[in-house]
């Protein structure tokens, strides 16, 4: 039966309750943990793909996959209030919905970890490389800082911020909660600058047409740039230890969403009114072949050829100092991006070995360093090879669909345990949670079927194969499916050492 093995939740809540931690967090720290989580590749170069889809309509895009967002996330806050224990979606659904479905979100949250790893290295070698090559006016071969669909053959230097966020996890860094704020500073500061020099020059006859592609370009756009809202669900993990946690968990979730919303539309139009933002050859798909030689054959001369949208907008419209700027903060900010995923993939990993589900060598520790290093090295090889191989859109949209596929089964299990366990203590409830939740099911729906057909296919495949892998391997070898449901005596987050719940979570 599909639903049967259920991880009790009170063993669940037992491991949470032995972690006792401090409750420190209050709206303000919730709001910058949202904003470091989010702001990353999406604004900084998904821009250019939005564009190439849905033109100027993209500011519809942004405010779609905003919404759609922000009712994901009132649900995530009820769980993570109710579970607060870590392995987010895959540990909300195994208490509620039973193993088989705890491991297809588990399983799709490896799509929506590590690949958005290998998409924000893809997005950070694009800046960097600008860069360099701007500052000191060199010309670094395209074979080795594109994939093979972007007119290159390897992505080098996304495979080195890949391999380097790796060993930094392997050796067990953290990022403290001052880290954390400074990079925010840098991000909003960066964003802020670029609105302050693009926005007084805008052109309004730059926003006509305004959706050359008419609403499917617009639904196709809002699929791709949900990826730059991803990273909020970090808050909610951070549920235990928040202060008041009714009042501040929406303030963390929605105030993070909603500032990022604003800066992203201010942005967006500052790309659309100073350069333009029309798609290049009628649609074709970003980050193909056929895209890239289109760009070659104007010279690149259109913000969506860009690999680093809002530098290059900055040095067409006469600023391009600034734009290296914008460039060095995003080169400086985006490896805590990429450090937060790919510590996010290896808390699931870990958890689901824990659980039986995976090898037990995954949740192996390393004697010195005291972390899950096989399955952080596995992780980091996996990024390295997909950022090096494949367009950052591509990466971006697959990652998409993972996240889509565990924000929906999270909206369906919050209305399942008020049902099955309406007693149940909840720091923060809902509201209209039989509205909210089915307007974030569709939603994610919605933006699932708008995202590219390779993608949509790519998910089911990996599906399939997660499919197999749980009926060949992971089922006979559950704990929950022996009938040991242990409460383990180090914290329930894995790695023996105590260690805080994001990686932005951490006391100087
Ligand atoms: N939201 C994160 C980004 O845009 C994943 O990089």
């Amino acid at each position: 039966m599909i639903f049967g093995r259920v991880k009790s939740l009170d063993a669940i809540l037992a491991t949470a309750e032995k972690k006792s931690l401090h409750r420190s967090l209050g709206a303000f720290q919730l709001t910058m943990l949202g904003i470091g989580a989010v702001i990353g590749t999406g604004i900084f170069v998904l821009t250019a793909e939005a564009a190439q889809k849905a033109g100027p309509g993209m500011m519809i895009s942004f405010i779609i996959a905003g919404f759609v967002c922000a009712f994901a996330a009132l649900c995530y806050a009820e769980m993570a209030s109710m579970v607060p224990v870590s392995g987010s979606a895959y540990t909300y659904s195994y208490a509620v919905m039973g193993e088989l479905i705890a491991w297809m979100v588990g399983w799709a949250l490896i799509l929506e970890y590590a690949v958005a790893a290998g998409a924000v290295s893809v997005g950070w070698s694009g800046y960097v490389v600008g860069l360099i090559e701007h500052s000191f006016g060199l010309d670094i071969p395209a074979k080795f800082v594109l994939g093979p669909f972007d007119g290159g053959m390897i992505n080098l230097p996304a495979m080195f911020i890949a391999g380097l966020v790796t060993l930094l996890l392997v050796i067990g860094t953290r990022e403290s909660a001052t880290v954390n704020a400074l990079l925010v500073v840098i991000k909003v500061a960066a964003l802020t600058l670029f609105i302050i020099l693009a926005v007084p020059v805008m052109n309004m006859d730059n926003f006509e047409p305004f959706a050359p592609l008419g609403f499917a370009g617009i639904g196709a756009a809002a699929a791709s740039i949900f990826f730059a809202y991803v990273g909020f669900d970090a808050v909610s993990t951070a549920a235990e230890e928040t202060k008041n946690p009714q009042r501040n968990m929406p303030i963390g979730l929605i105030g993070s969403l909603a500032i990022c919303t604003i800066f992203y539309l201010l942005v967006a139009a500052g790309v659309i009114g100073s350069v333009g933002a029309q798609p290049v050859g009628n649609g074709l798909e970003p980050g193909s072949r056929e895209l890239a030689a289109a760009c070659g054959a104007i010279g690149d001369q259109a913000v969506v050829c860009s690999k680093e949208a809002l530098a290059w907008t900055l040095r067409e419209i006469g600023w391009p100092q600034i734009g290296n700027l914008i460039g060095l903060a995003a080169g400086l900010a985006l490896p805590s991006v990429i450090l937060m995923m790919m510590f996010g993939q290896t808390r699931i990993f870990f958890v689901m070995s824990r659980d039986g589900l995976l090898p037990q060598a995954f949740s192996k520790i390393h004697p010195k360093f005291n972390t899950p290093h096989v399955i952080t090295i596995i992780t980091g090889i996996a990024v390295a090879l997909f950022a090096a191989f494949f367009p950052v859109g591509q990466l971006a949209n697959i990652s998409n669909s993972g996240t889509l596929f565990a924000f929906a089964a999270v909206s369906i299990a919050v209305m399942v345990i008020r049902r099955t366990d309406p007693g149940r203590h909840r720091p923060f409830r809902t509201p209209a949670i039989y509205l909210t939740a089915p307007i974030a099911i569709l939603g994610c729906l919605y933006l699932f079927f708008n995202l590219d057909q390779k993608s949509i296919n790519l998910f089911l495949i990996w599906a399939a194969i997660g499919l197999i892998v749980y009926f060949a391997y992971s089922r006979s070898r559950s704990h929950v499916g022996r009938g040991h449901v242990e409460v383990h005596e180090t914290d329930a987050d894995a790695p023996p050492q105590p260690v805080p719940p994001a990686p932005s979570l951490g006391k100087d």
